[in-house]
């Protein structure tokens, strides 16, 4: 009678299975319906609006997914030298600018950006400066700009260097042994100890041991931001949700929140109390971003609530680490490729070292022709390739109107590339830089901060940070282009290489 019971009642269980099976199997075929609709509704609309627009044919569903490799820009660039409609996933549909004459105009505004890429960071940054739009953005920015003022970066130099001092010290095995390795990895870990200093003050040393959860958690949530922007089945909220790698980016991003809130706490208590806020200051002898924004009062005098403060500190995690990994590390391979321009750079910053360890503020305006290599390097490989905006009002271009609601995709790799504004725009000439040769060129012709009122506020951090880093590096070793190993650039929310940045190196001989 038992075993007529088990039966049984697993017969029941198995129907049960059965009918929710089914269901799901409808709710499924309803949901892809329902996307594959709303898809061509929309991409017959953006075909209507942007019909005067010529550009490469694409394939009906998945549009130029399949073509769309950072070579193809220049190509492209030269068939349809200002715009063209793109079109990544079935769902995220662009008109790419890549001219001056067309990127001036919509980076003059300070509209929304596009809710395809930023969308991924959203869970994790929130609303910060970034992506947020309107009158918060306009307040955040200014309670932020004083933060960014030279007084405040100065003392982040020896910090820029102490991290980087890290990061040399363990290439030594790399030199003596001559052997090839990737260096993203390690460029990387380098930028987040560094942000971790300017930030919060906080002594992370991720570049030696990897126990720190909040590192972990920064390191996971980037690379699951890339694979999510890679993977596009993963563009949709619900299939991420359910994924494993969803799970995992929730997780990651809940240690971030904590630990980011859990500072902010504690160092509000310390500014609470004004001797305690005194000392501590003293202590460190330099102001951290937290403590700008902390202090940071609006005419009303009204500071940013925790809320707040957590997005723009976990967006500052986020800005100011992976875009300048990503800038290093192809100035080290440009570097590399060009040897005789390396040369000239360390032999430039051997003259203003004069035998000191550590690069010094005041060194960094010594230094014109590095500072043109990295500039050249940064037209040719911008860690910042793409950004989005959607228009909230039309625009025209040479008559031709663009209405509101419309994507636009403004392409920084192909304008650094636009054969109608450089010459050979594939030749690594640092001389393009030169003041005078400069002057000729649009301001819009070189964005790798993008331009207007929505440009990169951590400009001259990150500017700061290359330089200290690219001369502390040619002051120690010459770096060597690995043929066997060339990169391949690929557009993520920064410019990456599928296969890594791999060099080999050796000492400089004193
Ligand atoms: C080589 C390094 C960097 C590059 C190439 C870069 C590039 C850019 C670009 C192109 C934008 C505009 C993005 C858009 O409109 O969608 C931007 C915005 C921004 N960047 Fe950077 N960035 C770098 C480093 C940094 C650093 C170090 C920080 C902070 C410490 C930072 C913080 C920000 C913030 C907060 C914004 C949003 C500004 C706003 O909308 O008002 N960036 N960056």
């Amino acid at each position: 009678m038992e075993l007529y019971n088990y039966f049984a009642k697993l017969a029941t269980f198995n129907l049960e299975a059965f009918r929710l099976s089914h269901v799901f199997l409808v709710v499924c075929i309803i949901y892809i319906s329902a996307v594959l609709i709303k898809w061509s509704i929309k991409r017959k609309r953006w075909m209507r609006d942007l019909e005067q627009f010529p550009g490469p044919p694409g394939h009906w569903l998945l549009g130029h997914v399949t073509q769309f490799k950072e070579e193809m820009i220049p190509k492209w660039g030269e068939q349809y030298p200002y715009a063209f409609p793109i079109q990544f996933s079935p769902d995220s549909l662009f008109l790419f600018v890549h001219h001056p004459f067309y990127v001036k105009p919509i980076l003059a505004t300070t509209g929304p950006k596009d809710d395809f890429g930023y969308r991924f960071l959203l869970p994790w940054i929130g609303e910060g400066l970034l992506v947020t739009a309107g009158q918060k953005w306009f307040r955040h920015r200014r309670l932020l700009t004083p933060g960014f003022h030279y007084d405040i970066l100065k003392p982040y130099v020896k910090l820029m260097a102490d991290s980087a001092n890290v990061m040399l010290d363990k290439w030594e095995v790399y030199a003596r042994t001559e052997q090839t390795f990737e260096l993203f990895q390690h460029v990387s870990l380098m930028t987040l100890d560094s942000i971790m200093k300017c930030a919060f003050s906080c002594q992370s040393n991720c570049q030696t041991e990897r126990s720190n959860p909040y590192i972990k958690a920064v390191y996971e949530l980037c690379n699951l931001v890339n694979l999510r922007f890679r993977v596009f089945p993963y563009h949709n909220d619900l299939i991420f949700h359910m994924s494993p790698h969803g799970y995992r980016y929730r997780k990651a991003c809940k240690i971030a929140h904590t630990h980011t809130a859990e500072v902010i706490r504690q160092r509000r208590e310390i500014l609470n109390n004004n001797k305690k806020n005194k000392d501590e200051c003293q202590e460190k002898r330099y102001l951290d971003f937290l403590d700008i924004l902390l202090c940071a009062r609006d005419e009303q005098q009204q500071g940013l609530s925790d809320e707040a403060l957590r997005a723009e500190v976990d967006t500052f995690m986020f800005e100011g680490h992976d875009t300048t990994a990503s800038g290093i590390s192809w100035i080290f391979y440009s570097m590399a490729c060009n040897p005789e321009h390396q040369q000239k750079c360390r032999e430039e910053i051997q003259q203003v070292l004069m035998g000191k360890d550590n690069i010094g503020w005041e060194d960094l305006s010594k230094i014109p022709y590095t500072t043109m290599c990295i500039k050249e390097s940064l037209r040719m490989y911008p860690p910042v390739p793409l950004m989005g905006r959607k228009l909230s009002q039309p625009i025209t271009f040479f008559l031709m109107e663009v209405p509101a609601g419309c994507v636009i995709g403004i392409s920084i790799y192909g304008v650094h590339y636009n054969p109608t504004v450089w010459e050979n725009p594939k030749v690594f000439d640092p001389l393009r830089f030169l003041p005078e040769n400069t002057a000729k060129r649009s301001p819009h012709a070189f964005v790798p901060f993008s331009a207007g009122p929505r440009n990169c506020i951590g400009q001259n951090f990150a500017l700061n940070e290359l330089k200290v880093v690219v001369a502390m590096t040619l002051r120690k070793y010459v770096l060597i282009k690995d043929p066997d190993h060339t990169p391949k650039m690929i557009p993520r929310l920064v410019l990456r290489s599928l296969n890594g940045i791999h060099l080999k190196i050796k000492l400089v001989e004193k």
